[in-house]
């Protein structure tokens, strides 16, 4: 029996998974941490418990207790501290300090301070809890970036959230994000594009860190949103998309004073399922929430329909193909993923596998 079940410590099933560790992932919506409900949540095959302490501040720890790994979820918060269900050890939610083992006779002495419970950084930001999922078996630096934040363009804005799941390894998930290509198939409808409406594309990309950008353009003239948008503003519409890693695509859509915001998260659960959380932002009057929640919906079943297709197909192991130029994204992506772990592995700095902009032709 292993007696060191220590927060994040790495199995090797873990280590060949794919996941990107040491960045901050979202776990949960925030409305849905409310009072003294625990809640669980799974981020790249860990189970986490997440909660909210009486001030109201989020906290994520391991779903296992270092006693004997019964669920922490089974427990009850009383606003500051989780109290196992099993034998009642106390641990401070925020720290995962242990700071009661009630068995405890005046005889012990067991130093309850040193023992904590797996806890990992917790934020809130545009109406997620974000979890920083730090290498297991490793110690958090010293000081973490905040969570990724949605950029917005004025103090007055309506923002809505969707998300799906996808029963697929999260580099599937990923590259079917950023895939130029399928746009014309799955996603035909009458409100956005017909399939006869496919055309060449030349759009330019360029380095950024940790990621690639496709150069702010006019977007496609074959989709119907963008030509109204231009026709009320009366000018013209720029978008730039940005992908950096480990799995956040930016789209800015920007016309005059009017614009769009949107980020779209690859999350991986398990190395068999991933979650896209999509979060966009908007000062447009014409469009309500609840018309962008219908269409929004109808593109993310579009995708999940797809990828449960895709699914069924990957189940044997068959040879795949990334081609020039509509597959040049993912290639970029893998690239970097590469390239990032290299330079962790090394301490050498990350090799970008761009050298500068280079332009893209693809029809879609
Ligand atoms: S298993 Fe949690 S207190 Fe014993
Ligand atoms: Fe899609």
């Amino acid at each position: 029996m292993r007696m060191d079940a220590e927060a994040g410590q790495e199995t090797a099933a873990q280590a060949d998974a794919g996941f990107l560790w040491d960045f901050w992932y979202p776990a949960a919506r925030s409305t849905e941490i409310a009072g003294q409900k625990l809640v669980t949540a799974m981020l790249l095959e860990v189970p986490l418990v997440l909660g909210r302490t009486s001030e109201g501040k989020v906290f994520a720890m391991r779903d296992s207790c270092p006693h004997r790994g019964i669920p922490l979820s089974y427990g009850r918060l009383d606003g500051k501290v989780v109290e196992c269900c099993y034998h009642g050890w106390r641990f401070d939610a925020c720290s995962g300090q242990c700071v009661e083992i009630p068995s405890l006779s005046s005889q012990d002495k067991l130093k309850v301070e040193r023992i904590f419970a797996g806890h990992y950084p917790c934020e809130e930001r545009d109406g997620y809890v974000w979890v920083y999922m730090n290498s297991p078996g490793t110690r958090l630096p010293e000081t973490i970036p905040g969570a990724p934040g949605l950029p917005v363009f004025s103090d007055k804005y309506k923002i809505a959230h969707l998300s799906c799941e996808l029963p697929s390894h999260i580099d599937h998930g990923i590259i079917g994000l950023m895939d130029p290509a399928h746009g014309p198939f799955v996603h035909q409808s009458w409100f956005w594009r017909k399939r006869g409406s496919i055309h060449e594309k030349a759009k330019q990309f360029e380095p950024i860190p940790n990621g690639f950008r496709m150069s702010p353009h006019s977007p496609s003239t074959n989709s119907a949103p963008y030509q109204l948008l231009k026709k009320i503003t009366g000018e013209p519409v720029t978008t730039t998309i940005d992908f950096v890693l480990p799995n956040i695509r930016t789209e800015i859509d920007q016309s005059g004073k009017m614009w769009f915001s949107s980020r779209a998260t690859v999350t991986p659960v398990r190395r068999d399922l991933c979650r896209i959380d999509f979060v966009a932002a908007w000062n447009l009057f014409f469009l309500p929430v609840w018309i962008f929640r219908i269409f929004g919906k109808i593109f993310l079943r579009q995708d999940q329909e797809t990828m449960i297709q895709q699914a069924e197909g990957l189940k044997h192991n068959p040879r795949l193909m990334l081609i020039d130029d509509a597959d040049r994204p993912a290639k970029w992506y893998f690239a970097l993923k590469a390239n990032l772990i290299e330079s962790r592995r090394t301490g050498a700095p990350m090799v970008h596998p761009m050298d500068g902009p280079v332009t893209l032709r693809w029809r879609s």
